[in-house]
């Protein structure tokens, strides 16, 4: 496993930096495989990229026909919710490009109303899992990119400190969440450090002590350190706000 640093100046330079190494993994993803299987990201930074992405020099460039779309995680609410991670990509970029095979996990049960039963996204966990394993015809899904952020608590995709789907020998986990942020469906570890390339999208001064926390101290209490794809590479594109401390 290699770990490799860009370093951006701002988190316009990050989405061109992600653009850019999304185009070199797809050509060598089609090249040996004739497909491009990508998992996409939540939060503020992933938007940026999906902009840059739908727009003419990308939008012009990919091979939308081989790519795959699946995401690293989703939250339990409706398709058109502005909290939809589903909702976000394909606002800002699904729509603008001819993707035609799109995954998206089926989230949006509602715990919350149905008295907190979490059933049914544990169903729709595992659906997930028997989609992907069938899809990449392997009971351990190896993706080309796996796009993740972190988030202030140092949780990515949705795997948040001290939950129990960072102990998962599933694919695919549940995570039931407390009442101020939406319950969510996770890619895990297993998946995550199965990957040919994960890439780690960080921008902001709030980022900048778990970056240093993460990359020089290792520590274990964070998420995101546990992100290791044994036989792939995991890229760290950085602005300066959140790489500052790394000096
Ligand atoms: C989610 C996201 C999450 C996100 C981080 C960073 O659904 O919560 O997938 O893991 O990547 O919270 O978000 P920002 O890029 O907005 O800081």
């Amino acid at each position: 496993m290699t770990d490799e640093v860009i370093f951006c100046e701002t988190p316009d330079d990050v989405a061109d930096a992600a653009a850019e190494l999304i185009f070199e993994k797809e050509k060598e993803a089609v090249a040996e495989r004739g497909v491009f299987r990508i998992a996409l990201a939540g939060g503020s930074t992933p938007k940026l990229l999906y902009e840059r992405l739908a727009a003419e020099e990308w939008r012009e460039e990919m091979s939308w026909e081989s790519w795959e779309v699946y995401w690293s995680d989703e939250r339990a609410v409706p398709l058109d919710h502005p909290e939809s991670n589903y909702h976000l990509a394909h606002s800002h970029l699904l729509k603008h490009v001819p993707v035609r095979n799109i995954f998206r996990m089926f989230s949006d049960v509602s715990p919350r109303l149905s008295g907190g039963n979490m059933g049914g996204l544990e169903q729709a966990a595992r659906d997930y899992q028997q989609l992907m394993i069938k899809q990449f015809a392997d009971p351990l899904p190896v993706f080309d990119v796996i796009l993740l952020g972190m988030g202030t608590d140092g949780h990515t995709a949705s795997l948040f400190p001290n939950s129990p789907a960072l102990q998962s020998d599933q694919l695919v986990a549940a995570v039931e969440t407390n009442q101020k942020i939406q319950h969510r469906l996770t890619l895990t570890y297993r998946v995550l450090n199965a990957a040919r390339t994960v890439i780690f999208l960080i921008a902001g001064e709030e980022k900048a002590e778990l970056v240093r926390d993460v990359l020089l101290n290792g520590d274990p209490s964070l998420p995101a350190t546990h992100v290791k794809p044994e036989g792939g590479e995991c890229y760290w594109i950085l602005d300066d706000a959140a790489a500052h401390l790394l000096e």
